[in-house]
């Protein structure tokens, strides 16, 4: 049962492919928190995928789109206006792909047209979303979007290669854009920096398994799992974060201000006593 948290609020939300996504469980609990709202997502995901079911089982409506296509975006806006009956109060941008990640380029020898659509669909759609939002004016005042980032944008770390990249630039956009849209419409835009989280595209990423370990051993609450970025969301498109905007807020259990724990301290000497790591030195 939910609390009535965004009830009577209209929402789209991009990017639920399977129900290991977080926009998936972002969509249930919308949901159950009496929003109603429209999903997006390419039309071969919509077509293939297991999406429909989430839009049965939502009394959503699909409408597909290729989020770096602005045509393709004017439509899901236009639409989902006409079919939620008035204004969008919530957008979650939960998109991300990166080609260099799937066809194992790694960062010092990158293709360039890969990083190129890396940095369209991951970061440059979400300022396309929110400029295709701005001139159709089709968001309330007080509207709430948000994206979904990574810690990889303000620090290194082995393997996110150049979604890195697209992560920083797609923070610095919700601050830019964020000015804007809070200037002329109050609406607000952020963007939730979210704990390595078992999905389809979390799973691309080089030593994925290693890295869900460090950050939980590292994180004094654990990782956030995507059930707990889903309860962050609706939080966040509620009217008790009216004036949180121009945010990247870190939604980690603490990872992004550790230096080292205990419990990674402990296992990383395990590896000493092991042998594994004193034949190195
Ligand atoms: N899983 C993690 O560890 C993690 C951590 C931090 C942030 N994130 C971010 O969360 C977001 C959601 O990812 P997820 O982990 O739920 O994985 P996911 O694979 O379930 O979702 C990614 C979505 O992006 C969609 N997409 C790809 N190209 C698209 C395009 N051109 N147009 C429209 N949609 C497109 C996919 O169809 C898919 O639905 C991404 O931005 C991801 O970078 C994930």
């Amino acid at each position: 049962m939910g609390n009535n948290l965004l009830k009577g609020k209209r929402g789209i939300i991009f990017g639920a492919l399977n129900d290991m996504s977080i926009a998936w469980k972002v969509a249930e609990l919308a949901h159950q928190e009496g929003a109603t709202f429209t999903l997006s997502n390419t039309h071969v995901a919509c077509r293939m995928g297991e999406v429909t079911d989430l839009a049965a089982k939502t009394g959503s409506e699909l409408v597909p789109a290729d989020a770096t296509n602005v045509e393709d975006l004017e439509n899901v806006f236009k639409q989902s206006t006409e079919i939620l009956g008035g204004k969008i109060d919530f957008v979650l941008h939960s998109i991300g792909m990166s080609l260099n990640v799937r066809k194992k380029r790694v960062y010092h020898d990158l293709d360039y047209n890969y990083l190129q659509k890396t940095l369209d669909i991951s970061a440059i759609s979400f300022h396309k979303m929110l400029q295709v939002a701005f001139k159709l004016d089709a968001m309330s005042e007080w509207g709430s979007v948000l994206a979904l980032s990574y810690v990889a944008a303000q620090r290194t770390l082995y393997g996110y290669n150049d979604m890195a990249d697209a992560k920083a630039l797609l923070e610095s956009i919700a601050r830019s854009f964020g000015y804007i849209f809070g200037r002329e419409r109050k609406v607000r835009v952020n963007t939730i920096s979210q704990s390595p989280t078992v999905t389809t595209a979390g799973s691309g990423v080089k030593g994925f398994d290693g890295l869900v370990d460090f950050a939980d051993r590292m994180s004094p609450l654990g990782n956030a799992d995507a059930q707990d970025c889903a309860n962050f969301c609706a939080m966040m498109f509620s009217d008790y974060a009216r004036k949180v905007t121009m945010q990247n807020l870190f939604h980690d259990g603490g990872f992004s201000s550790m230096g080292m724990s205990m419990r990674a301290m402990k296992q990383y000497n395990k590896s000493f006593d092991s042998g594994e790591l004193s034949d190195l030195y």
